[in-house]
């Protein structure tokens, strides 16, 4: 185990995600996590990362200095390298002329991380105070025209700092240096696979619940399925699982999760499936804006698990399937609120629960996925694309009736049947079919029809913050078009949107 110990820098997820590519299991602790807790963990090594504050300002965040005489290896990143710095007797000071991007930097090879950097590398640098002199015992290892401590170590008390970000990959060579770390001085393998990630966590689960009894909403979706078959093997029946159908799921979907969750699939747990779908309706009947629906059907779903919660009594805990970037985001969160995303944060008022419990709180979304597979929870579960918590609401511009909602879903089930006969549904990161609140006139065989209009997307992204339209071939569309226009009665239009994002956002509403 190495631990990032994070003192609020922007690339603090890259670091884990970097050691992860070493197969060397990681976990992002806050910097307020004491001494004695961090030993208790037992890590191999200890990654301290940057951070927006001055060392030498009292009130930046700072660790007992105590942590550097402990012969657990340490990695100080950028503010961690200053704070190391500081906390070891050096200097660390403004710097005449900050550096910012990519930087040539002079390696001195022999430092024990800079064995297979060449002489001169580029780094990516973003910092405005310096180390003016290393602490006694140190050595400086690398130096840019204007940083004289670019790079330092004491190797006999195994300690290492880098002023640059070895995680990013403006860093030419920065994979290496962090691989150095984790596998030299801090002497892993290398051998960290998702098997023992799920057999480490059922085991964690079952000590922390004991013979205790815990809730879990499920929605369907990857994360939360992944979270709901860890907890049930390890504590079985003394899990329930809660799974609403607001009525707003694609074709088929209710039915999957049932067969997965249900009492004739493969796993031990208690399973409540609610139909929710006629009092959804009811809420939305009349309701066009769309974050007055995202409200109403993030709210409506709190009601509904509560009322199955009281049916259940009171648990020791609640399970979410919170996982690494939504702890980032949500930590973060203070950009302007595009869309409100509800099923971050939201939680019941009225559930009796001691804790929550987040079983994949420090995996990203692949290792999700891997985790999934190593569950055996099937495939086309656990490469479901996303799919928002407000459901087919969103992808109805304007009222939502269930007329509405049959229409969305045909049409959707025939694109995603025709792309996936394409062989495109691992290539496009997110496709749907939505319906525009238009209709317009059309002619089918000697009739005129006035119906509406669906309109297609597929968006390529990485990260779901900005998204171009997929290129689908032609005749892929066309035939989407010609089945579904046949196939869905009260559609007589298919769209094909180009938008990028921005400006315009993945989902219609
Ligand atoms: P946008 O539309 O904001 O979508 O470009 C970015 C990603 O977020 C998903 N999305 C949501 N997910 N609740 C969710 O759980 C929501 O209200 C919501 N709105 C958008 C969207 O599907 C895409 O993956």
């Amino acid at each position: 185990l190495i631990i990032v110990l994070d003192f609020g820098g922007q690339y603090n997820q890259l670091i884990a995600r970097r050691v992860r590519e070493c197969s060397v299991y990681c976990e992002v602790h806050p910097y307020t996590i004491s001494l004695k807790e961090l030993k208790a963990k037992n890590p191999k090594g200890i990654i301290l990362t940057g951070g927006p504050n001055s060392v030498f300002d009292p009130a930046s965040p700072h660790y007992d200095p105590a942590l550097f005489d402990q012969g657990i290896p340490i990695l100080g990143i950028c503010y961690g390298a200053q704070l190391m710095a500081w906390s070891t007797g050096g200097t660390v000071e403004t710097a005449p002329v900050s550096e910012y991007g990519k930087t040539e930097t002079s390696i001195d090879r022999t430092g024990r991380l800079f064995g297979d950097v060449a002489e001169t590398t580029t780094v990516w640098m973003s910092h405005t105070d310096y180390i003016s002199k290393a602490p006694e015992g140190f050595r400086v290892t690398a130096h840019t025209p204007v940083c004289p401590v670019a790079a330092m170590e004491n190797d006999e008390k195994k300690l290492y700092a880098v002023q640059f970000h070895p995680e990013v990959t403006h860093t030419v060579e920065g994979t290496k240096i962090l691989r150095s770390f984790v596998m030299g001085p801090c002497g892993c393998k290398g051998d960290w696979k998702m098997d023992d990630f799920v057999e480490r966590t059922i085991q964690e689960i079952r000590e922390k619940v004991g013979d205790g009894k815990a809730l879990c909403a499920l929605s369907g979706g990857v994360d939360s399925s992944v979270a709901a078959v860890l907890m049930s093997k390890a504590i079985g029946k003394q899990l329930t699982c809660v799974f609403v159908d607001h009525g707003l799921l694609r074709k088929g979907e209710a039915e999957s999760v049932d067969k997965v969750f249900g009492p004739d699939g493969p796993y031990d747990l208690n399973f409540v499936h609610v139909d929710a779908h006629e009092r959804y309706y009811e809420k939305l009947k009349g309701v066009t804006e769309p974050e007055q629906k995202r409200k109403i059907i993030g709210e409506e779903f709190i009601r509904v698990f509560e009322e199955e919660a009281k049916k259940i009594g009171a648990v020791d805990y609640l399970v979410q399937g919170t996982i690494y970037p939504d702890v980032i985001e949500s930590g973060l969160g203070k950009s302007a609120v595009i869309k409100s995303h509800h099923n971050v944060g939201g939680l019941p008022d009225h559930v009796d629960f001691k804790e929550i419990i987040e079983p994949l709180r420090m995996l990203f979304k692949d290792e999700v996925r891997a985790a999934g597979l190593e569950l055996g929870i099937p495939e086309d579960l656990v490469y479901r694309q996303p799919f928002p918590g407000p459901g087919l609401g969103i992808r109805i511009i304007g009222e939502v009736t269930a007329e509405k909602v049959k229409i969305v879903q045909e049409a959707d089930a025939i694109y995603r049947e025709e792309i996936a006969a394409a062989g495109l549904a691992r290539s496009i990161n997110q496709y749907f079919a939505a319906l525009t609140n238009m209709r317009s006139v059309g002619v089918m065989g000697d009739f005129r029809t006035y119906d509406y209009a669906v309109v297609l997307r597929g968006v390529t992204t990485s990260d779901f913050m900005t998204a171009e339209a997929a290129e689908i071939p032609w005749n892929v569309l066309q035939r989407i078009m010609n089945r579904i226009v046949n196939e869905v009665d009260h559609v007589n239009r298919v769209f094909y949107d180009l938008t990028s994002k921005p400006p315009g956002t993945i989902e219609m509403e």
